[in-house]
């Protein structure tokens, strides 16, 4: 059974329909990656998951688990972590606040202490800011830090949405590097890239959505090595 089961499912803003019967899965331990152009609803997508975009068709099933109805923090509390477009931070707070707000599902003091230290060791530059307020933050110690505090709760699967936007080539590949990180010490993911190539190149599994639709879904290696997607999505001759 998939650890994740998106199953035909539609949604629309106002009357304008983004997600046509979009079905995907993602199981436990492996890294999955949605790509397509800028609109064809791959946040929208994620947002569906968590609980905060309404569907209307299609079901989503976690561990066997209908969310349906549920409420974005009961999702939380089921295990999907979601670390959104556009380093959303608490720009007021420091870095310490956020990573404790991203752990505001748990009580067990000893189990925050553990993923604190865990996400500190993943993110050495976030453990020379503890105390600095997260709006001082440079770009993409917000992104690692929006990452962080999606682990906080920690999820059995994390959605990452967009990681690496923005960031400047060294960064990327530390992103990049980190990503591999969490799915080795176990935490399944699922991943937005508009950098398809490099998100293919760690991931088991990709899909490709066009303008609401799955278009194409297959290993990373046969999406790689697609024409169509590398003229589409891969700027492309093949690397
Ligand atoms: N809150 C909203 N209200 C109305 N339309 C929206 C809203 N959010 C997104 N849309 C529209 O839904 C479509 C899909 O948006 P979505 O953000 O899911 O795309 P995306 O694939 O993540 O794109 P990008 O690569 O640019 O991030 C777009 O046409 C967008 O304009
Ligand atoms: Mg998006």
């Amino acid at each position: 059974m998939a650890l994740l089961e998106v199953d035909g499912i539609s949604a629309a803003y106002g009357r304008v329909r983004v997600l046509a019967n979009v079905s995907l899965h993602v199981d436990a331990g492996e890294i999955v990656t949605l790509i397509g152009a800028n609109g064809a609803g791959k946040t929208t997508t994620l947002r569906a998951i968590s609980g905060l975009v309404r569907l209307t068709g299609g079901a989503v099933r976690f561990a066997g688990r209908d969310l349906a109805k549920r409420s974005p923090d009961e999702i939380v509390r089921l295990g999907i972590g979601h670390a959104p477009e556009g380093r959303r931070v608490f720009a007021r707070m420091t870095v310490r606040e956020n990573l404790e707000l991203g752990a505001y599902t748990r009580s067990s003091r000893t189990e925050f202490d553990e993923d604190y230290e865990r996400v500190l060791d993943v993110f050495p530059r976030l453990r020379e800011r503890l105390t600095q307020k997260s709006g001082t933050l440079s770009g993409g110690e917000q992104q690692m830090l929006a990452i962080g505090r999606a682990l906080m709760s920690r999820p059995q699967l994390v959605m990452l949405d967009e990681p690496s936007l923005g960031l400047s080539p060294i960064l990327v590949q530390t992103i990049f590097g980190v990503i591999r990180d969490i799915a080795a010490r176990g935490t399944t993911v699922l991943l937005i890239e508009q950098n398809a190539r490099q998100a293919l190149t760690i991931a088991d599994r990709g899909y490709v959505l066009e303008l609401g639709k799955i278009a194409l879904a297959d290993t990373a290696g046969n999406l790689l090595a697609s024409d169509a997607v590398s003229a589409a999505y891969l700027g492309g001759a093949h690397a």
